[in-house]
């Protein structure tokens, strides 16, 4: 059972076992004195008429019961109540050292690449100002982790160690809550961009016309290696993505925000030549 679920079982428990106390204590408040007028009123009754003395016992047997079973009642929800609340206590924290949340609110991604539309300058991962900026907008619990690291790769490009290393520092995040996140999603990069943005869609649109080729021919003219997606100039970041959304173009790539469709993979890789060599000049 995860952590989460079994703190808000805990927690339910915790709450039922308090409602219930609450509730024992609050009928045992309003029947008490019921019960002490009729005790004293049969007492009255028995003084002047002898077989009253039977009633009388009755009722002391009844109100001696339900004192008991209350008491009793009393100290098994008490029990309960300590035991919800260790395990509430133990899940809890175990929650509050999860790395990672269940989904990401945006997509990491999506904001490199806006970032990374003409004119776009990423942070000099050498300046970590940026870094104490971040931190002191998004929090230093364990809850801004994720925050953070997209507002570091917003800002760098990459998750520089530099940058990392700052943040468990300035903040409460360890380095392993930080490994654990960074590590999980698959949108936070541990390895710095290229200038310039590639996206050769591989829809199915795109696919059937030669995306695969495309792309191909893109790395081997940038020289992009096995398990890489930038070239050692770090001016081109190729990336495989799902349908832009102009498939009669196809097939399609987007140089940063410039979209360029009907390819083959020579026009490709003279469209990424065209900027090359004013980049290297
Ligand atoms: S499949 Fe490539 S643009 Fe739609």
């Amino acid at each position: 059972m995860k952590a989460r679920t079994a703190a808000t079982i805990a927690l339910a428990g915790m709450l039922a076992s308090i409602a219930a106390l609450s509730a024992d204590y609050l009928v045992m408040r309003y029947r008490t004195p019921g019960d002490e007028r009729i005790l004293a009123e049969l007492q009255k009754q028995g003084q002047e008429d002898s077989s009253k003395a039977k009633l009388l016992d009755a009722e002391h047997k009844r109100i001696t019961d339900a004192k008991l079973a209350r008491r009793a009642r009393t100290e098994w929800l008490a029990w309960a109540l300590i035991a919800c609340s260790a395990a509430f206590v133990a899940m809890a924290k175990k929650v509050a050292g999860e790395p990672v949340a269940p989904a990401l609110p945006k997509p990491v991604a999506a904001d490199v690449r806006l970032r990374w539309g003409a004119g776009a300058v990423l942070g000099d991962p050498a300046d970590l100002s940026a870094v104490d900026e971040i931190v002191a907008r998004e929090g230093r619990g364990a809850e801004a982790a994720i925050p953070i690291l997209q507002a570091i790769q917003a800002h760098y490009g990459f998750l520089p160690d530099a940058a990392l290393q700052r943040v468990c520092e300035r903040t409460d995040i360890t380095a392993g809550q930080i490994a654990g996140t960074s590590s999980f999603y698959v949108r936070f990069r541990q390895t710095p961009v290229g200038k310039h943005f590639v996206r050769v869609c591989h829809g199915t649109a795109c696919h059937v016309s030669g995306a695969r080729q495309i792309t191909e021919e893109l790395r081997r003219s940038l020289g992009i290696g096995e398990g890489a997606d930038t070239d050692e100039g770090r001016l081109f970041t190729v990336e495989e993505v799902a349908c832009l959304g102009c498939c009669s173009l196809a097939p399609v790539l987007m140089v940063d925000d410039q979209t360029v469709g009907k390819l083959t993979p020579g026009a490709a890789r003279d469209a990424l030549q065209s900027i090359e060599p004013k980049e290297r000049a």
